[in-house]
């Protein structure tokens, strides 16, 4: 019998994670679960700690301050987890820091529900397993179901309606320790949110099916380079995966275009670098932050690059990090 916890306050730890093959798209938009499977990394430094107390009505503080949209996907989150268990409705009230910039193309809302999640659980008394916190999580935010978990996740997509998501680690971080340089080429929310944007490329762009038919040999091909770390295997497809996804979003009709010119010189930058001989790679997602990956040991080189690129605002460093965290405090 599961041991049950219970603390009158918690404290979650979640980090962002970055998708190295890509989730674009959603097979059913009230479950939000995706269309395509999706394979990530989860990193260090960048976090999400989340404080959770029982209060008077469910509230959500964002660095000190609450802002509507986020409190009401919060809310729908406590209520999801509150069905699924049973448990009485006690309100929670939550207290998140974010040490990195919000709704930029950082995955804040990948840790931020991940976070959310492992509070609310730790403070019910810990009720459910991981893979189900997950499911709730992707519920919120598809993203933030990888974020439960560290180092490479995988995230297998539904293959039938109504059957649920099934996320786990396939690589734990410590035994392929790849590091991570984030170009930040501008600052403030990203103007068509991930949500909107892949419902728009679903139901607008033309090349939509052949991305989602595409998808399974993409996953296949980054699980084998990640299994044997097969680095130069991986760059590929990872690469192939981000210009696949951001390719049919400039098909969907008004086309959607996250980059800047930045973005596009931090680009060939990291392709320069790989050509003469650093090991990395580049990934982006629904914003203008360019993400290298890099083979232990090499991140300094293309930090200094990336520093050096017009329109570089910052250079942000981390690792791979573990799954999300909560417990009593
Ligand atoms: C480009 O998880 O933010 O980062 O499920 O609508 O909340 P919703 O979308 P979200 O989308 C992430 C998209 C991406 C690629 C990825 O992380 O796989």
């Amino acid at each position: 019998m599961p041991l049950v916890m219970t603390a009158s306050q918690v404290l979650a730890t979640a980090h962002p994670n970055i998708a190295l093959v890509k989730y674009w798209g959603k097979r059913d938009t009230t479950l939000n679960t995706p269309a395509v499977s999706s394979l990530s990394i989860t990193l260090d430094t960048l976090q999400v700690s989340t404080r959770a107390v029982f209060g008077d009505g469910d509230a959500l503080t964002i660095n000190g301050s609450s802002e509507p949209r986020a409190t009401a996907r919060a809310i729908a989150c406590l209520d999801a987890y509150r069905a699924e268990t049973g448990v009485a409705s006690r309100p929670i009230v939550a207290d998140s820091d974010v040490n990195f910039p919000v709704a930029a193309g950082l995955a804040s809302s990948a840790a931020g529900f991940a976070a959310l999640v492992i509070a609310a659980d730790a403070l019910y008394g810990g009720l459910l397993p991981t893979p189900e916190l997950a499911r709730l999580a992707g519920q919120a935010s598809g993203s933030a179901a990888r974020s439960l978990f560290g180092g490479f996740v995988h995230l297998a997509a539904p293959t039938r309606d109504g059957q649920p998501i099934d996320v786990r680690e396939v690589v734990p971080a410590d035994a392929w320790p790849l590091e991570v340089v984030i170009a930040v080429t501008a600052t403030g929310p990203k103007a068509v949110g991930s949500t909107q944007g892949m419902e728009l490329t679903r139901t607008t762009a033309p090349f939509y099916p052949s991305w989602v038919d595409a998808q399974p040999a993409d996953i296949e091909s980054a699980l084998a380079a990640i299994t044997v770390q097969d680095f130069a295997r991986l760059a590929d497809v990872a690469e192939h995966s981000c210009l696949k996804m951001h390719a049919v979003a400039m098909a969907a009709q008004p086309g959607l275009v996250y980059w800047n010119g930045a973005t596009v010189e931090a680009l060939h930058t990291v392709r320069a670098l790989r050509r003469s001989g650093t090991p990395v790679f580049f990934t982006i997602d629904a914003g203008p932050q360019v993400k290298a990956i890099c083979e232990p040991g090499s991140s300094d080189a293309v930090a200094a690059a990336l520093a050096d690129v017009p329109g570089v605002i910052d250079v942000l460093r981390c690792g791979l990090g573990p799954g999300a965290l909560a417990g009593p405090c």
